[in-house]
């Protein structure tokens, strides 16, 4: 495989715009293509089935526009979907999940939160996760309507102040000292989340492990770009391009596509 080709990454909407910040960063020659399929935003309220479905919808055109390797830029679509995934293509791809382990390593109180969607936190694959960690009290909160919101452009509407503080109050009764952004489109959410939590509470995103991990996977299988010019970014919606032009620093790489 050519290693200029581009890496495709895809997330529901624009939240996965939080990964492709990060592996821009790491891998500025990196080619990258990212996909929001805010049309069939949210995926949390989906079946498994449906995620599946729309995951390998994305990945069949990052395919068609011959990526080298694929970022599951989605918790939803990682939970719900990988290992279908992988068992599908033969090309590198790389998930996220809510990042419970380095949570668990952190946390002094023995206590942490998880704010996630729902597809999310009643995957098995997550629930998985939290079995191995018995020793730890996991608090599990779904983050309803937080996605809708940010897909409409709404982060700054009092509703998303309301609905954060209900949901992030009773983590902190309990005691969470660590709170885990189970979902890539939350770390837009981060200085609001940071005015109604202690201040002592970290705040966990993984969104720079996952660009160290994809480095690592493109030298493993042999793709890293070694050329050195600044990478073509592309990013396409199939919804609102003035929505994801917002979280995006150079507009003119955002464009519609019906896919
Ligand atoms: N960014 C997706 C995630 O990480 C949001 C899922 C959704 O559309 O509900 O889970």
């Amino acid at each position: 495989m050519d290693n200029t080709k581009p890496i495709g990454l895809f997330d529901s909407g624009i939240g996965g715009t939080t990964i492709c910040k990060e592996v821009n960063l790491l891998l500025p020659y990196e080619n990258t293509i990212y996909l929001a399929d805010s049309k069939n935003a949210p995926y949390g309220q989906r079946t498994k089935e449906q995620i599946i479905a729309l995951s390998i919808k994305n990945i069949d055109y990052l395919i068609s526009q011959h990526c080298k390797l694929i970022i599951v830029a989605c918790n939803t679509a990682t939970t719900n979907a990988i290992s279908e995934l992988r068992a599908k293509y033969s090309l590198p791809i790389i998930g996220i999940e809510p990042a419970v382990k380095p949570a668990t390593i952190l946390t002094k109180t023995a206590v942490i939160g998880v704010l996630a969607t729902k597809g999310t936190l009643t995957s098995e694959l997550f629930s998985n996760t939290v079995k191995k960690y018995s020793d730890i009290v996991i608090v599990e909160q779904i983050g309803y309507d937080l996605v809708k919101l940010i897909e409409e452009g709404k982060i700054n509407d009092p509703e998303m102040d309301y609905l954060l503080q209900q949901y992030l109050e009773p983590m902190v009764i309990k005691g969470m000292d660590t709170l885990v952004l189970g979902c890539t489109h939350y770390p837009y959410l981060i200085s609001k989340i940071k005015k109604l939590i202690p201040e002592h509470i970290n705040i966990i995103d993984s969104g720079a492990a996952v660009a160290k991990h994809t480095r690592k996977v493109l030298e493993e299988n042999n793709l890293l770009n070694t050329g050195k010019t600044i990478g073509k970014r592309l990013f396409y919606t199939n919804k609102e391009v003035e929505i994801l032009r917002l979280f995006v620093e150079d507009k003119s790489s955002v464009h519609y596509l019906d896919f």
